[in-house]
């Protein structure tokens, strides 16, 4: 074997891996037809029968509840626009707390503040990476409003537990499923447990229409209220006899016409690409697992992982080497480690746990931090989520080499460049 890259010796790899690519002749016709209707986006900000789109975005909706199980799903321009319609339906506002996990990417939080609530971070279970009953609980006031649960990386929450602690307080859950689209809990799809779903369609997930999103619930009125902020909902509850709504403020979170056609075309193939997903992983994980320190998460259970990215747990001590310096003799070993130009493709964690972001520790948005309204004290110094501050220094790596697209050779690559940093840890100065 030769000596590590990140020494000077060769890489296992220089080749580029080949992109992630999801888009065809399905999306090109589908594309084609509503580029030659001229008719790119039907919305009408006013109570018309065009207040809820046109004939692409119902045939999303329609398409995207029979998939999901769910009666009612409401297509949106992004999952950061379905985050905030989904807090804002629930009525959170100043005063108010949203229970949410500090590893997620930050709209999952920020949908909290946007309405003057403040987000409260409880930690992530180890094994999961998202919340849990356990973590949530000594996060719970009389001043919680929702919860917004993150199913991160591709994998569910234990969701029965977590609704058994809200449901009885009349705490409201909402899912972010932009990762987890697919994925079953129990047996049943992410999206149509809580009380609302989030679903993203931007380039980087599973399937995508550039930027896109949708909501799901299974309640009509939470329902009615995302549609009224997904589309001007202000100017439309007097003329829809819904003035008990009238303090609602709308938006434009609308899904143009071009967008929704290509997202039909795009949850046709979700089921076929997480079977290749899942598949890809099973490959990798098989190799990882007989490596020393390295500990990854593999399909199978009694939930369907998704796969997002593939988390692997790191043991610093069994391996003798920092995880971040593992991680960069990875790279280097797997130089042109991209799908896609701007895609790095090996993480040492995932994103810094968010209280710890500029936003949180400096408190100065003065209708969150400093509402009359709010009675509690909020605590996100460094050390509040000790499981997630772990998992994100310490001991957690992910990477996305089991995108569809890459060939038995791609993965073989990628294989022995975990085996060879491993082989080759005395190198990095490991005694073990
Ligand atoms: C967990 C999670 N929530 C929300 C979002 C926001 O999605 P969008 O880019 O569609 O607004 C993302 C996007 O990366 C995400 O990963």
């Amino acid at each position: 074997m030769s000596r590590l890259a990140i020494l000077g010796g060769d890489p296992v790899r220089t080749r580029l891996f080949p992109a992630y690519q999801t888009m065809g002749a399905e999306e090109m016709a589908a594309v084609r037809r509503v580029m030659e209707s001229g008719n790119l986006s039907q919305y009408l900000g006013a109570w018309h029968e065009d207040f809820m789109g046109g004939p692409e975005v119902r045939r999303l909706e329609e398409a995207w509840a029979a998939h999901f199980g769910v009666p009612h799903a409401l297509a949106v321009n992004s999952a950061t626009s379905g985050l905030f319609a989904a807090v804002g339906a629930c009525g959170a506002g100043p005063g108010d707390e949203v229970i949410v996990s500090p590893y997620t990417m930050s709209a999952s939080a920020i949908a909290a503040a946007v309405y003057g609530a403040v987000p409260v971070f409880a930690d992530i279970d180890p094994e999961s990476f998202c919340l849990s009953a356990a973590t949530i609980a000594p996060k719970l006031t009389p001043r919680t409003k929702a919860i917004i649960v993150v199913h991160i990386f591709g994998g569910p929450a234990d969701m029965d537990a977590i609704l058994a602690l809200a449901r009885p307080r009349g705490i409201k859950v909402i899912e972010d499923c932009a990762q987890a689209p697919g994925a079953l809990y129990r047996g049943r799809p992410v999206g149509g447990l809580g009380d609302l779903g989030v679903f993203s369609l931007n380039y980087h997930k599973h399937i995508h229409t550039g930027e896109g999103g949708v909501v799901t619930t299974r309640d009509p009125e939470l329902a009615e209220r995302v549609s009224l902020i997904r589309n001007h909902g202000e100017v439309v509850v007097g003329p829809k006899g819904r003035e008990d709504l009238a303090g609602l403020v709308g938006y434009n979170y609308r899904l143009t016409e071009l967008q929704a056609a290509i997202a039909v075309e795009q949850l046709g193939k979700l089921p076929g690409l997480v079977e290749e997903r899942i598949r890809n992983v099973e490959f990798l994980a098989a190799r990882l697992a007989g490596l020393p320190g390295l500990r990854p998460v593999v399909p199978g259970g009694p939930d369907r992982h998704v796969f997002y990215v593939h988390p692997v747990h790191y043991d610093s001590a069994a391996l003798g080497v920092a995880r971040n310096v593992f991680v960069d003799a990875l790279k280097k070993e797997l130089p042109s480690a991209r799908l896609r130009e701007t895609t790095p493709l090996i993480g040492a964690g995932y994103v810094k746990p968010l209280y710890l972001q500029p936003f949180y520790q400096k408190r100065l948005h003065p209708c969150v931090f400093n509402c009359p309204r709010y009675a509690g004290r909020v605590d996100y110094s460094l050390g509040s989520c000790p499981v997630v501050e772990r998992m994100h220094f310490e001991n957690l790596v992910t990477h996305e080499f089991m995108r569809p697209g890459m060939t038995a050779d791609d993965l073989e690559d990628v294989a022995r460049a975990f085996e060879k940093v491993v082989a080759a840890r005395r190198e990095l100065g490991s005694t073990a």
